[in-house]
């Protein structure tokens, strides 16, 4: 292995096309020369939630122009890239193979060697981007929008669960619960914003298997809840309002009710007043924050480590940051976030897993262009290509 290498990375795995150069100079953590993102969220929000097609056929138009703002922010030739990487999975197959096509003809062009990488193992070493790099090993709380997990991380490579979500993630615990209160796509960070205005103790929402003894986690049941809740607090809204009604002898306010179809649509729940919308969105956040918070230390106690690090766009929810730095402070535990650009989906991540993997050794490039995705791909059984 050369002791200077430069890696770009591609990721197009889902609604994000990321593309970016990072530099290895023998042991020391990757430098990040460059990076550029498009995010299709504005695409996607008409529909509320990310068509895969649409995605694919956006990342075939991004890819190529970000490459070339990439390697023209860098001031270097696309010629002395020493290996293409690009995310290999999971996610999005037609998203996939547009980022494991552009990236593998690249090489095959360049005679350059390719890296397919997994996306989760980027998002695990996004925080040796942020200028105050962690040290392994440590304990990893992997949030993203489709994925829960605490993991054991002993080094690049070595990677072992913990606990992890048996149904949804807290993303998307985030995003579903977003939607039934009318609040859009993508709704984590929407929520975020409203739950700010909000009383978190306002309304009980479970807290699924905190106390379960193991590290696992359950976040199905809480947007039922969440639902139950929202469902309670329009039917208070609509009998005061049909009281007021009968009170001033008008009819028909029952019938507006129903018509309206309901209190089972989203729309209807952004009518309430905004304190108890952001009273709802702060109990939601503080029941999803408290279970991963809880965990966390959990996993920390259970592997006597002292090290935490949180990847993945929940990762970016400032309540979560602040219940984990206070516990850990109180604990002696150091806790390291990736920056929040780094918090989502991007190409700096998947150059920097990349060089990593092939600082350690852990595997080689490969000269072989004939690729192949793998959407669902958990992150303990990756193997080199
Ligand atoms: O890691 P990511 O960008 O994509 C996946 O690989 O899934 O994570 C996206 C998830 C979405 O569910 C989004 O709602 C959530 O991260 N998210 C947030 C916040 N920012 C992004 N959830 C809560 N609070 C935030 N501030
Ligand atoms: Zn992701």
């Amino acid at each position: 292995m050369s002791s200077n290498l430069l890696v770009l990375g591609i990721e197009s795995s889902c609604d994000e096309t990321g593309v970016a150069l990072v530099q290895a100079r023998g042991q020391e953590v990757p430098v990040l020369l460059a990076h550029a993102l498009h995010s299709q969220v504005e695409m996607h929000e008409a529909y509320g939630g990310v068509v895969p097609e649409l995605a694919s056929r956006d990342h075939i138009r991004r890819v190529l122009p970000l490459t070339e703002r990439v390697m023209h922010e860098s001031g270097l030739s696309i010629k002395q890239l020493d290996v293409v990487a690009y995310t290999r999975g999971p996610g999005l197959a037609g998203a996939l193979l547009v980022g494991a096509g552009v990236a593998c003809a690249l090489g095959a062009a360049l005679g350059k060697p390719v890296l397919g990488m997994h996306h989760l193992e980027g998002h695990l070493l996004s925080p040796f981007l942020s200028a105050d790099p962690p040290e392994f090993p440590f304990v990893a709380l992997l949030v993203s929008g489709g994925h829960t997990q605490l993991m054991q991380v002993d080094g690049v490579g070595h990677y072992a669960i913990l606990g992890e979500t048996i149904d949804d993630a807290a993303g998307e615990a985030f995003d579903k619960s977003a939607k039934l209160m009318g609040l859009g796509y993508p709704g984590g960070p929407a929520l975020a914003r409203i739950a700010e205005q909000g009383d978190p103790k306002a309304y009980k929402l479970p807290r699924p298997l905190l106390h379960s003894g193991n590290l696992d986690f359950s976040f199905a049941g809480l947007k039922t809840a969440v639902m139950v809740q929202a469902k309670k607090l329009m039917a208070a809204r609509d009998d005061a309002a049909g009281g007021e009604a009968r009170r001033e002898g008008a009819s028909g306010t029952r019938e507006w009710a129903d018509d309206n179809g309901g209190r089972d649509e989203a729309g209807t729940f952004e009518t309430l007043p905004i304190t108890i919308r952001a009273n709802l969105a702060a109990s939601t956040e503080a029941a999803i924050v408290e279970v991963l918070v809880k965990k966390s230390l959990a996993a920390l106690k259970q592997t006597g480590l002292m090290r935490l690090v949180v990847a993945g766009g929940v990762g970016a929810n400032r309540s979560l940051r602040a219940q984990l730095n206070a516990a850990c402070s109180a604990m002696g535990v150091r806790v390291h976030y990736p920056e929040l650009e780094f918090c989502s989906d991007n190409g700096a991540m998947i150059a920097m897993a990349a060089a990593m993997r092939l600082q350690s050794g852990e595997q080689k490039a490969s000269t072989v262009y004939a690729f192949d995705v793998k959407p669902r791909w958990p992150l303990n059984q990756i193997q080199p290509r």
